[in-house]
């Protein structure tokens, strides 16, 4: 805890002073806050605990009786559907001890189990059982004071299962409601997800630099260069997102995929209706909710990912794609939903060589007082990221 203050007392005095000179002239987050473990157990009271946080998808319980347990920074949750179908979270640890009750997903369950002392409980959480409570054969004691599993407030959008941790973010409605409106011309409601395709990949380095990765085009013409033309770019910034938005016309747009497997073009993908067949228009909209889920709506689909943070120094990327309705699933749209696939899985693998670079740098920083400087065309997201961690760290949201 004393580390915990020195490093309040640092960001408030050394480094958000700093973050919030304008783009140009303002200095990054320091290397202690993607390495020091006082710095990531400050998140996990901060960050990773305030606010509506995307953990996973509903898709990862698609069933009636699915259970599946999610560790997100630490944090130990527990997803059920139940019979009824409804889904709800709670903390993965058993009310009697503390015993972590499921470490893998599970199907088919009407009742969870602890595997301590075998306290069990329904799909809603309520103690179902206390086998020998009061002793052999004794499953009941009016002296004790058992209780059921404690809930965590959840709520869905976009595939993503959202949690409320701390129990203060409010409705999820109205959190979600500034990039919703920011998405708006993007009909979402139009996709789905596609069943079985999916980019996981775990990049050893500090959730937010991997996040920074996602927010700035800067270094697309040297690291992906297969993308192609990048078009008119501009930096998105919200209170609780931020992220980039690209205007290109529809022939840059399109050419934007890599060929199909042997110059044989797939049968093409509907696109959202809204866009024109002509002109310039905002053909890429990538918005990052702090600390998850990115959400990538493009010309034909939606990439929709989230950011796990495992420790200070590795991060698990579980992405899935959004497809206008009838190419969702189905054969006749398998060829081109696998490209889009593939062109993502080539990106996540270009990154990965970055990401391991910039985090194995962290020690030469330090040595060398170093702070990050940002370009004001391209990193206003990057930099407008760094400030607000820093300012969530010490329990303020940015004006
Ligand atoms: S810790 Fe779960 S039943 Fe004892
Ligand atoms: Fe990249």
């Amino acid at each position: 805890m004393a580390a915990e203050a020195g490093l309040r007392e640092r960001l408030e005095r050394e480094v958000l002073p700093d973050l919030l000179r304008p783009v140009g002239e303002a200095r990054g987050l320091p290397h202690w806050a993607y390495t020091d473990p006082a710095a990531w157990e400050l998140e996990r009271r901060t960050v990773f605990r305030e606010g509506w946080i995307g953990v996973a998808y509903d898709s990862d319980l698609p069933k009636p009786g699915d259970c599946f347990p999610v560790e997100y920074a630490g944090h130990r949750l527990l997803l059920t559907r139940g019979q009824d179908g409804v889904l709800r979270a709670f903390h993965n640890l058993c009310p009697h001890r503390g015993m972590p009750l499921l470490d893998a997903p599970r199907s088919n369950c009407r009742t969870i189990a602890c595997p301590w002392h075998a306290w069990t409980f329904g799909l809603d959480g309520a103690l179902v059982a206390t086998p020998n409570i009061g002793g052999v054969n004794r499953h009941a004691d009016p002296s004790a004071e058992p209780v059921g599993l404690a809930p965590l407030a959840c709520g869905t959008w976009l595939g993503v299962v959202f949690v409320d941790i701390s129990g203060r973010a409010g409705s999820l409605a109205d959190w979600l409601a500034p990039m919703q409106a920011r998405l708006a011309a993007f009909d979402l409601a139009l996709t789905e997800e596609a069943p079985g395709e999916a980019v996981d990949h775990v990049y050893p380095a500090n959730w937010k630099q991997v996040i920074e990765g996602a927010v700035e085009d800067y270094h697309i013409p040297w690291v992906h260069k297969q993308v192609g033309p990048q078009g008119r770019y501009e930096a998105v910034v919200g209170q609780r997102f931020l992220g980039v938005s690209s205007w290109r016309d529809m022939a840059t747009a399109k050419a934007r995929l890599p060929p199909g497997p042997d110059g044989v073009e797939p049968e093409p993908l509907p696109l959202f209706p809204h866009l024109p067949a002509s002109g310039e228009f905002e053909a890429s909209l990538i918005l990052t909710m702090v600390p998850s889920p990115v959400v990538a709506a493009q010309i034909g689909h939606v990439a929709v990912s989230l950011y796990v943070p495992l420790d200070p120094t590795r991060t698990l990327v579980r992405r899935r794609f959004r497809f206008l309705r009838e190419a969702a699933s189905g054969e006749r749209h398998a060829a081109a939903r696998r490209r889009v696939r593939d062109s993502w899985q080539i990106v996540t693998d270009q990154d990965a060589w970055v990401h391991e670079a910039i985090q194995g740098s962290l020690a030469a920083r330090e040595a060398a007082g170093f702070r990050a400087r940002f370009s004001p065309f391209w990193e206003g997201a990057v930099h407008h990221f760094q400030a607000l961690v820093a300012a969530r760290m010490l329990g303020r949201d940015l004006g």
